[in-house]
């Protein structure tokens, strides 16, 4: 027999990411209906509601109280997320979170804790995990086709904000972002080396603040220890300049290096003995873009099936440990422990 069970969801903040979060559920969630959407930008919930069909609402209370469905997806800026998931939570409701988890680390345990009391499905959004390149990467060095790790190098190559005159982004807010681009956008470039060199134990690094309108750091460099006792580097920046083309990420072994492309139309690429010149493994772009479909597709089979994440919220605060150690290092200029 077709199971038909849907899971009914309320997108809460109806800004960026809502849109990409919105293209994956049609193209890739088929098990998700999305029946409410809130902002308090009423054209924004407006604009959402009339591209999918759902009951708009200007806050999560409202929504909560009227609204029908047993999910929320949280795309807030980074400071209300505690307070939108903790609400949910006491609703009942089963939770996906937009990375990061939250703006601080006390505020992320304080989550935690609201899910554990409500034994309701909790997930962080971080869609690298899902990454058809960073797959098949993992598949690989699994595999041997780089022979045993040496090193990896990550960089995060932010986009141009320009000062164009616009509303200043809440993300220049260090009150409402909690920190800069490591805990942000370089997020999805941590995840990756976690699932190929494992967790992370302790780094050093240096930031800086070359977006002088960013409150929070534009510029990090880190080298990253992990428990295998390997290292890493990850850099990541956001500047108001244009970048020119280049690796996102290079895993090099004892037999060969995996590399992927920065930007459009950017590859998967081998390098061994027999592709000296590199063996193109995929195309990264439209699979990146899929992402999104796939951790909600994710999401719906934990609440609807019982199936366990791919990554369980305590997973996830990897990242977010990992960009206060950074930060931490910043200020100490020593080794700063990830895990405590
Ligand atoms: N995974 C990714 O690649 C990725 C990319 C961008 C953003 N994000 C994450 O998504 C989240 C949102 O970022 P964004 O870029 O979409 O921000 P955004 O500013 O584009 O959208 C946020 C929306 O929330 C609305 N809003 C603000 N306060 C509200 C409230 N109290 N109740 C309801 N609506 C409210 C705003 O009006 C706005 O429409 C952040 O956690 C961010 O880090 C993830």
């Amino acid at each position: 027999m077709t199971d038909t069970r849907k899971l009914q969801i309320a997108l809460i903040g109806c800004g960026g990411i809502a849109q990409a979060h919105w293209r994956g559920i049609q193209a890739h969630s088929p098990r998700i209906c999305v029946t409410a959407v809130v902002d308090t930008d009423g054209a924004r919930a407006a604009a959402m509601a009339a591209q999918t069909g759902a009951t708009p609402f200007p806050s999560l209370d409202e929504a909560l109280a009227h609204g029908d469905f047993d999910a929320v997806d949280i795309l807030l800026p980074h400071a209300l997320h505690e307070e939108a998931a903790v609400c949910a939570f006491a609703a009942g409701k089963h939770v996906v979170l937009e990375k990061p988890m939250a703006h601080t680390l006390a505020s992320a345990d304080r989550i935690l804790a609201a899910a554990q009391k409500a034994g309701t499905v909790f997930m962080v959004a971080e869609q690298a995990h899902y990454w058809p390149d960073a797959r098949a990467t993992q598949q690989m060095i699994q595999a041997g086709a780089i022979g045993e790790i040496i090193t990896a190098r990550a960089v995060f190559g932010g986009p141009v904000v320009p000062s164009d005159g616009g509303p200043r982004p809440w993300r220049y807010d260090l009150a409402l972002a909690g920190g800069g681009i490591t805990m942000d956008g370089g997020a999805h470039w941590i995840r990756p080396l976690r699932m190929w060199l494992g967790e992370i134990d302790e780094v050093v690094a240096v930031t800086g603040r070359p977006l002088a309108e960013m409150e929070g750091e534009s510029l990090a460099r880190a080298i990253l220890r992990f428990r295998s006792g390997k290292v890493a580097v990850l850099d990541a920046l956001t500047a108001g300049a244009v970048m020119g083309p280049g690796e996102e990420f290079r895993v090099t072994g004892t037999e060969g290096e995996l590399l992927i492309e920065k930007g459009r139309g950017g590859r998967l690429l081998l390098f061994d003995k027999t592709h000296p010149d590199g063996q193109v493994i995929l195309h990264k772009d439209e699979g990146r873009a899929a992402a999104f479909g796939y951790e909600l597709n994710d999401f719906a089979g934990a609440v609807l099936d019982g199936t366990p994440l791919e990554a369980g919220p305590e997973y996830s605060l990897g990242e977010l440990r990992t960009a206060f150690a950074i930060y931490r290092s910043a200020e100490s200029h020593g080794w700063e422990k990830v895990w405590g």
